[in-house]
């Protein structure tokens, strides 16, 4: 662990992005996982049939490909370059871009949610709390947002030892507050607790709200 409670050696997405995708296949490891994303994708197909959302952190691609499945249209921004890249190998017929949770180059006054799974963990908690005010300054009032992170039972947000880059997780209880401070309204959260079955080394949340 170097002094900062960070691994040493954490290569990044571009260098583990076909491990990524190998240790990977599927996006969801757990049916809570995948459940918790589809009640997502029917809700806000229930509140906009045509709905577009913004797949921040996308990755290789398995979440957006999941959520057009379900009848979303999806648009993917990552900044790693080679996670894009498998992607748009393994969905060519969908849209990724490269860019960073700030989505600079997107409007999101047309966009009916916005997915960020296991991808906000990768920015510090201040940075957190300024994305979540920004996407809420300019989302349309009732547009949902998922995040998914790793959890804590402690309160705060704490640094772990994530083995590709620097990473925090978060309390719920916590997760929310920045959440209803940045300007959601909280609908529901899923937590899970660890699970050595899976290699979930940590509790893990999945909360949903939508833009006041
Ligand atoms: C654990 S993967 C999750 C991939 C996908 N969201 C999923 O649920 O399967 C984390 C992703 O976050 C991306 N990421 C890292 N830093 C980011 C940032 N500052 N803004 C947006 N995405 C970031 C990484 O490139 C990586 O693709």
């Amino acid at each position: 662990m170097g002094d900062n409670g960070s691994v040493d050696a954490q290569p990044g997405y571009d260098a583990l992005a076909e491990q990524y995708a190998s240790t990977f296949p599927s996006p969801f490891v757990t049916v809570l996982e995948r459940h918790a994303v589809d009640a997502f994708a029917e809700q806000v197909r229930a509140s906009a049939p045509d709905a577009s959302v913004i797949d921040v952190g996308c990755g290789t691609g398995g979440v957006a490909a999941h959520l057009t499945e379900h009848g979303l249209s999806v648009r993917g921004v990552d900044p790693s370059e080679e996670m894009l890249a498998i992607a748009r190998r393994q969905y060519p017929h969908l849209s990724f871009e490269v860019g960073d949770a700030d989505l600079d180059a997107v409007d999101l006054a047309e966009v009916h949610g916005v997915v960020a799974r296991f991808s906000l963990i990768h920015l510090p908690p201040d940075r957190v709390r300024a994305t979540l005010a920004d996407w809420a300054s300019r989302l349309p009032t009732g547009a949902w947002l998922l995040v998914a992170t790793q959890a804590s039972d402690d309160p705060g947000v704490h640094e772990f030892d994530h083995h590709v880059a620097r990473a925090w997780r978060w309390h719920p209880e916590t997760l929310a507050a920045a959440v209803d401070a940045a300007g959601f309204a909280e609908e529901w959260r899923a937590v899970s607790r660890p699970d050595v079955d899976y290699h979930h080394r940590f509790p893990e949340i999945h909360l949903v709200a939508r833009c006041r």
